[in-house]
């Protein structure tokens, strides 16, 4: 009986195939933190210099966890929760794992929002309707002050929620099978399209210039905050995905082709805000304005801009798509293991409850600013709560627990007994110093 419970119990045991499962991580990784974030917080800190030391982070801290996420799920087979013990054989570090299937659950239920405003936005822009006023910022105000976002925060959950109802092999498996080549010919047709226009050049230093000096303990915390984030660590995704995985696959070589894939998605979207956005002197602004407010304006002024706007939001879409089904398969998993739900139960238990979460956050943004605590709206408090203050812990059970607690996570890495000892040495000493330290800064515990 016990076993059943910590065991998949869909009923037939679900596999990725070898490069269905790469696709599907690199799905998860590949999201609007590569689109929009990486590249303002690279222009911000530093350009070049900020690439490379968030290349370092990735390396010497993403990576280890990211193996180590892995490692735990195929070795305990189970959820977020209950893989942690399975492994270890005590509660505790199930309740410990409960961080990472509600951080996904809050997480999901905002990301939904702003994936739907892409849908939105691709839409308008194919019609050419996003070009017929010119001021941009007026628009997005105006379609955030609206309930319109909240039938395209319900589009999305519905259409995640279709996706991952098909399962592992027959749904998310063969969505990322498809679109993240898909992506990947967007970006490049973009990027030349971007890397072409008259003064680009200017765009490619802004991002790409170094500049040692804007290197500081600050950026050093976006830098690995931002590697944890790009490579859905802390949130029990990587955990669940890895419970997928086939014994023969390697998580070594996984690991490096899921890190590969999202540091070129992130190098190519830079490649294309930056150069588009400067080439038509619209300052890039941060955040949400920087692809909704000043994009529309470069696409506006260029020739075909309805068309390649409409593909850059598409891309954005499929960006957002592929992190959210990761993110709802987490709390999906964790209730067919732990209440034994079917598969389609639980999809759309959560889809519900996502949505009546994710409603006043959305609303809190627009027609309902009041919807907030202490000063903070109520999209910010979920953003906060879940990404500066979850994530982190998430990150830090994770490598506590493969650094000292797992017996066989040697076994289950693969690594050759070299490569063994660095990457054992990362999880029990740098990781878990450099996550508190971007906890202190994230919550906003110490300052600089
Ligand atoms: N990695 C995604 C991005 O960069 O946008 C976001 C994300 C997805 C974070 C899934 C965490 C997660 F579990």
């Amino acid at each position: 009986m016990q076993v059943n419970k910590l065991s998949h119990s869909s009923g037939k045991e679900e596999r990725f195939s070898s490069s269905g499962f790469i696709f599907a991580a690199i799905g998860s990784a590949v999201g609007l933190g590569n689109m929009w974030k990486f590249p303002y917080i690279t222009g911000q800190y530093g350009g070049a210099a900020f690439f490379l030391l968030f290349v370092v982070c990735l390396v010497i801290v993403g990576l280890p966890v990211l193996l180590a996420e892995l490692a735990i799920g195929r070795g305990g087979r189970g959820s977020a929760s209950s893989s942690f013990v399975k492994l270890s054989g005590s509660k505790v570090w199930g309740g410990l794992g409960m961080i990472s299937v509600i951080a996904p659950f809050i997480i999901m239920s905002f990301y939904a929002i702003v994936a739907g405003w892409t849908l939105h936005y691709a839409m308008l822009s194919f019609s050419g309707k996003l070009f017929s006023n010119t001021d941009f910022s007026a628009q997005f105000n105006g379609f955030m002050s609206g309930y319109t976002p909240i039938v395209w925060q319900g589009v999305v959950l519905i259409l995640v929620g279709f996706v991952v109802m098909k399962g592992i092999s027959g749904g998310i498996e063969k969505f990322n099978k498809i679109l993240i080549p898909g992506m990947f010919i967007l970006l490049v047709i973009l990027m030349v399209r971007a890397l072409t226009l008259p003064g680009a050049s200017a765009g490619v230093s802004f991002f790409l210039n170094p500049d040692f000096s804007k290197l500081t303990p600050e950026s050093t915390l976006v830098a690995l905050g931002h590697a944890f984030f790009s490579l859905s660590l802390g949130m029990g995704t990587m955990i669940t995905y890895g419970s997928y995985v086939e014994k023969r696959q390697s998580l070594g070589a996984g690991t490096l082709a899921i890190g590969g894939g999202d540091l070129l998605y992130a190098l190519i979207a830079g490649l294309i805000i930056f150069p588009t956005t400067f080439s038509f002197g619209i300052d890039p602004g941060e955040g949400p304005g920087l692809v909704f407010v000043a994009l529309p304006a470069a696409f506006s002024a260029m020739p075909f801009g309805a068309f390649f706007g409409g593909l850059f939001f598409i891309l954005l879409a499929i960006a957002a798509l592929t992190s959210t089904v990761s993110l709802l398969e987490v709390p999906v998993t964790y209730t067919m293991d732990r209440f034994g739900w079917s598969r389609t139960g639980s999809v759309w238990i959560i889809v519900i409850g996502c949505f009546i979460l994710g409603v006043p956050a959305a609303l809190s943004l627009g027609a309902a600013p009041g919807l907030a605590f202490g000063g903070t709206i109520m999209f910010d408090l979920m953003d906060f709560f879940a990404s500066n203050v979850l994530l982190p812990l998430g990150g830090l059970i994770v490598t506590i627990f493969a650094g000292y607690f797992y017996k066989g996570v040697a076994e289950e890495a693969g690594l050759t007994a070299g490569w063994f000892r660095v990457w054992l040495f990362m999880l029990r000493f740098v990781a878990p110093i450099l996550v508190v330290f971007v906890f202190l800064h994230s919550s906003g515990i110490i300052k600089f």
